[in-house]
């Protein structure tokens, strides 16, 4: 349990140490309603980058913890960049609405400003509170629901080679190897380092909910890692079947590992999460027998506005003013000129030019990886056409032949 002052001191932010570990893990199980445990503090050790962190003190009480994981994200056409993986963000309860998030959230984005990185990513705990700060919802994630035996259209060609469930050990090489052939091809994917392989299979208690341990089943071109949950009902066995995380290089593989998984016996759903156009439903024999519910997925944050718009292609050719508002990183606020030529790439410069569109930074960032439209953000009344015909061909311009789409939980 953290002991919480409530004083009239100043609170103080620094960044963190190896030393720090402890006491930071403590701060994030009180603020996660989880007891603290052995298990919790080497689950946080696996990924913790102490330069990258920060905690904040109330006199010598750590009160508040925020961390930048160094990973890389897909652009939409462009290769894998920097971005600072926003995650361990807790205040102790007690602490909350004092200021304590917003002193981490300031001292992150300057982190990066000097860092020269141009991209922060994160997942939220809850909707309501990273768009203050700038970011904007830029994948959205589909939680999936089949019935077990959910049949294919005929035309559906599955990959006769056999799926096989192997120990922990045995997969790890062979799903990390498939991982590595298709991470770089989707927008909004992230690169996967030892230390986050760890940290995406970790296997405490505290993840499971009652669920078995992860299991791996294996196909030579994809794999799927899932959880199940054993359910006997009077009717007969309705366990759930819960995908953790799965990827194919073909189609065929794609068809042939969501087969072995809607096929296990005893089952009665399968539950996955997948990205806006996902594409099991066009597979099903009767689509509607996935149930969907689409929820808010990987949230983004332009930190370097001209250089995140450089790092990305361009589906059109475009050449406008964008006069963006960012009260956090003021070196983002006013207009820029992007020009895209037609090979996709953008040079991003100031101007004094009349504005094409007006935006805020969360809007942005929201239309950043290609998967919300700048004309729905219109219509939401975040974006301002200053000039007729400059919204339709951003709206356009910023879209890619494929949805982004981020399914890992950092
Ligand atoms: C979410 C959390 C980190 C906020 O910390 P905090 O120190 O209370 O936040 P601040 O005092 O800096 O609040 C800044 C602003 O965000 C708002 N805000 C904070 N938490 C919010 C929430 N959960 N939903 C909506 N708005 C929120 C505050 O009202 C405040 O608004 P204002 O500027 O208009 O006054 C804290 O409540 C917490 O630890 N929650 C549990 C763990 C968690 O969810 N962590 C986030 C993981 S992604």
């Amino acid at each position: 349990m953290v002991e919480t002052p409530h004083g009239d001191e100043p609170l103080t932010i620094r960044t963190l140490t190896d030393a720090d570990l402890p006491a930071f893990s403590e701060v994030l199980a009180s603020a996660f309603l989880i007891d603290p445990s052995e298990e919790f503090l080497v689950e946080e050790r696996t990924v913790f980058e102490p330069s990258r962190s920060h905690a904040v003190f109330d006199g010598g009480t750590m009160i508040g913890t925020g961390q930048l994981l160094s990973r890389r994200v897909v652009l939409p056409g462009g290769g894998p960049a920097p971005a600072g993986a926003v995650t361990s963000i807790g205040v102790a309860p007690g602490q909350r609405r004092r200021g304590v998030l917003s002193l981490i959230m300031r001292a992150q984005l300057e982190l990066l400003h000097e860092a020269g990185e141009s991209l922060a990513i994160l997942w939220a705990s809850e909707g309501g509170i990273y768009g203050r700060f700038g970011y904007g919802l830029g994948t959205q994630v589909t939680r999936v629901a089949l019935p077990r035996g959910a049949r294919f259209r005929r035309d559906v060609a599955v990959d006769p080679a056999p799926v096989r469930e192997l120990p922990r050990e045995r997969a790890l090489p062979l799903i990390r190897d498939l991982y590595d052939q298709v991470w770089h091809t989707r927008a909004g994917h992230l690169d996967r380092t030892g230390a986050a392989w760890e940290y995406h299979l970790f296997d405490g208690q505290e993840r499971r909910h009652g669920q078995t341990g992860y299991r791996f089943a294996v196909h030579p071109q994809a794999y799927a890692v899932y959880r199940a949950k054993p359910d006997w009902q009077e009717r007969g066995p309705r366990s759930t079947v819960n995908v953790h995380t799965l990827a194919a290089t073909t189609p065929a593989a794609y068809a042939a590992i969501l087969r072995y998984l809607l096929d296990i016996d005893l089952v009665g759903e399968v539950v996955l999460r997948l990205g806006a156009d996902e594409p099991l439903v066009h597979m099903l024999a009767d689509p509607r027998a996935a149930v969907r519910t689409t929820v808010d997925g990987l949230w983004v944050r332009l930190v370097e506005v001209d250089r995140a718009l450089m790092a990305r292609r361009f589906l059109v050719p475009l050449d406008l003013v964008l006069e963006v508002g960012d009260e956090l990183c003021p070196w983002n606020a006013g207009r820029w000129r992007l020009a895209a030529g037609p090979d996709g790439r953008a040079e991003v410069t100031r101007t004094d030019a009349p504005a094409d569109l007006a935006l805020d930074v969360s809007t942005l960032g929201a239309a950043f990886l290609g998967g919300t439209r700048l004309s729905t953000l219109a219509g939401a009344g975040r974006v301002r056409e200053c000039r007729p015909g400059a919204l339709a061909r951003a709206s356009l311009a910023f879209l890619h032949d494929e949805e982004p789409s981020c399914l890992e939980l950092f």
